[in-house]
């Protein structure tokens, strides 16, 4: 019998009169000896009045509430942080790990079993599994699924990546405030994720490809009947977990698991900042992200989803279509399928149960991509001595290749201030860099990445320029853009002895990013740069800046990272 509502008791030497104190309190809640004396699920809660890519959790925990109970365990709901990237400022990165560790500390200080960990927004699964990878506990996640599509003259419409259309369209004077008004009402048309391929999707469906979810559970969408009762049975699973004692993150996120996240990530088109965060859940189990393995797996596994920003559609059609195990049944080929999941399945018998969707063309076959590259490309060269990413599937081709001239921007308040300036000396040809806008600079690594196309370049009709910076990207947007550049500038990267008019060359194919100077001249600058920022002086900020660490190890504090293992 699991320990209930007996664990993590503060005793101070008398167990029984802890215990009793304990259910004392709980029965003001009106709880029963019989409900109180069977294994516990705590179901993190995360709804928020800010956060309507959580507004269906409620309905969500109702149905798990009831899954738990039909398994005949206890459930439990308890608060915790919510982030959505529209309302955390500075940014949702910089309130990840604070997310992150808030859930670990929940989840060891009270007493449960299993837990049920219901997240969506882009931040939020990753501060999840990052949280459960280093707790002592099975966990069942349960995204909250993407969003519906609205419409607009004839279009179907969707957050974010026709957000970005949409703007670019009224920056460049080509529609009016009326009509960028009335798409303002259109783009989000119901609670739920983003329902391109950004991050928030992406992070769901690599939950489920890591195992950590039920089957289907990464990509039914928001506000469909299959999404509560994927729920229901959530709560069912954690309930037998809560009583038999399951798999832990930690068990489930082995070598296998994390190779065919990144076969999966290659294939659908996911998100930059999914590197990111898979780098931070793997220093929770003290391994570091094997990036040039990503890339070996990106030369040989081709884009296949045709989902936005990558492709046309949108994630209910990826549901419809199959989903996450119709995509792994096209990878199986590069998949470990041993892997083994939070549900009992192996993924090679999550495979084996796929009903084929005749007709459908949102998943592509390895014969037949999409695009015959990899979504992401890993990048090193003077400019980024540890690595950065772009997203080729994303990118011009005619740009993959280029030398450019450097026209750079301090920080984020010089881009806003200089960006649209008629002054601004910028050819289509020349290259944007960004610096101060990584992990410590900026600070939260906000995505500032994708910077817009200067105002009289847009009116020009140019579309996209190569833009580098140690800043994230918004895995909804479009562009031939290097991110995550380490080590960041305000962190004695290279980045910051880039000059205005110096030449840089990029060249995915050759996965370089290079500054073009002479060598003596680049060692020089570099022995000139000033000491770093000291850090702010006091609360989480300080925290932050003292312990955040870079984008190629996750941007998670050093000292949340597994030291043992
Ligand atoms: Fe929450 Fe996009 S803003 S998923
Ligand atoms: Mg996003």
């Amino acid at each position: 019998m699991p320990d209930g509502l007996r664990r993590k008791l503060t005793t101070y030497g008398d167990q029984g009169f802890s215990l009793f104190l304990r259910k004392a309190f709980i029965k003001a809640m009106g709880y029963s000896d019989d409900a109180l004396d069977r294994p516990i699920v705590g179901i993190a809660n995360t709804y928020s009045d800010y956060n309507p890519c959580h507004g269906n959790v409620p309905q969500l925990i109702e149905a798990a509430k009831r899954g738990v109970m039909l398994s005949g365990a206890l459930p439990m709901v308890f608060p915790t942080i919510s982030i959505h990237e529209s309302f955390a400022s500075p940014t949702s990165m910089y309130l990840r790990n604070l997310m992150a560790m808030e859930t670990e500390e929940m989840i060891r200080a009270q007493p449960m079993d299993s837990v049920v960990l219901i997240g969506g927004c882009d931040k939020t699964l990753p501060a999840q599994i990052m949280a459960a990878a280093s707790s002592d506990i099975p966990a069942v996640f349960l995204p909250t699924g993407p969003m519906a599509t609205g419409h607009h003259k004839g279009e179907r419409l969707g957050a974010c990546t026709d957000c970005r259309r949409f703007w670019g369209r009224y920056r460049a004077g080509e529609i009016d405030e009326a009509e960028i008004n009335e798409v303002n009402n259109r783009l989000v048309s119901s609670v739920g994720t983003c329902t391109v391929m950004g991050t928030a999707s992406t992070m769901a469906n690599l939950t489920e490809v890591l195992g950590l979810c039920l089957p289907r559970g990464g990509s039914a969408p928001a506000t469909e009947a299959e999404r509560t009762r994927l729920a229901e049975e959530t709560g069912r699973l954690a309930g037998r977990l809560a009583a038999e004692g399951g798999p832990t993150v930690r068990e489930l996120l082995t070598p296998a698991a994390l190779k065919n996240a990144m076969v999966a990530l290659q294939a659908m088109g996911g998100s930059t900042n999914a590197v990111v965060h898979l780098a931070a859940i793997c220093g929770r189990l003290g391994i570091k992200l094997d990036t040039d393995l990503l890339d070996e797996v990106g030369k040989r596994v081709p884009l296949l989803v045709d989902l936005q920003p990558s492709g046309q559609h949108y994630m209910q059609q990826f549901h419809q279509a199959g989903g996450v195990p119709a995509l792994l049944k096209e990878v199986r080929s590069e998949l470990d399928t041993s892997a083994a999941t939070i549900h009992g399945q192996t993924i090679g018998e999550v495979i084996d149960a796929v009903v084929d969707e005749p007709g459908q063309t949102i998943i592509r076959t390895m014969a037949a991509p999409l695009k015959p590259i990899g979504t992401l490309a890993v990048l090193k060269g003077n400019l980024a001595p540890r690595g950065a990413i772009i997203k080729q599937s994303a990118a011009s081709k005619t740009l993959m290749q280029h030398r450019g001239r450097a026209v750079v921007f301090e920080n984020t308040e010089d881009l806003a201030n200089r960006l649209d300036s008629d002054d601004l000396d910028v050819s289509p040809a020349d290259i944007l860099v960004l610096r101060n806008a990584g992990p410590k600079g900026a600070p939260g690594m906000p995505e500032a990445g994708y910077m817009p196309i200067p105002r009289k370049l847009a009116r020009q009709g140019v579309k996209d320029m190569v833009r580098i910076s140690d800043a994230r990207m918004s895995g909804t947007a479009f562009g031939t853009v290097v991110l995550h550049i380490a080590p960041e500038s305000a962190d004695g990267g290279p980045l910051a002895i880039v000059r205005n008019g110096d030449f840089i060359v990029l060249d995915v194919p050759a996965r370089r990013i290079h500054l073009d100077i002479p060598a003596d001249e680049f060692d020089r600058r570099m022995a000139a740069l000033p000491a770093p920022q000291p850090a702010p002086p006091r609360g989480y900020a300080q925290l932050y800046h003292s312990h955040v660490t870079q984008a190629d190890q996750g941007a998670d504090f050093d000292f949340m990272q597994d030291q043992d293992s």
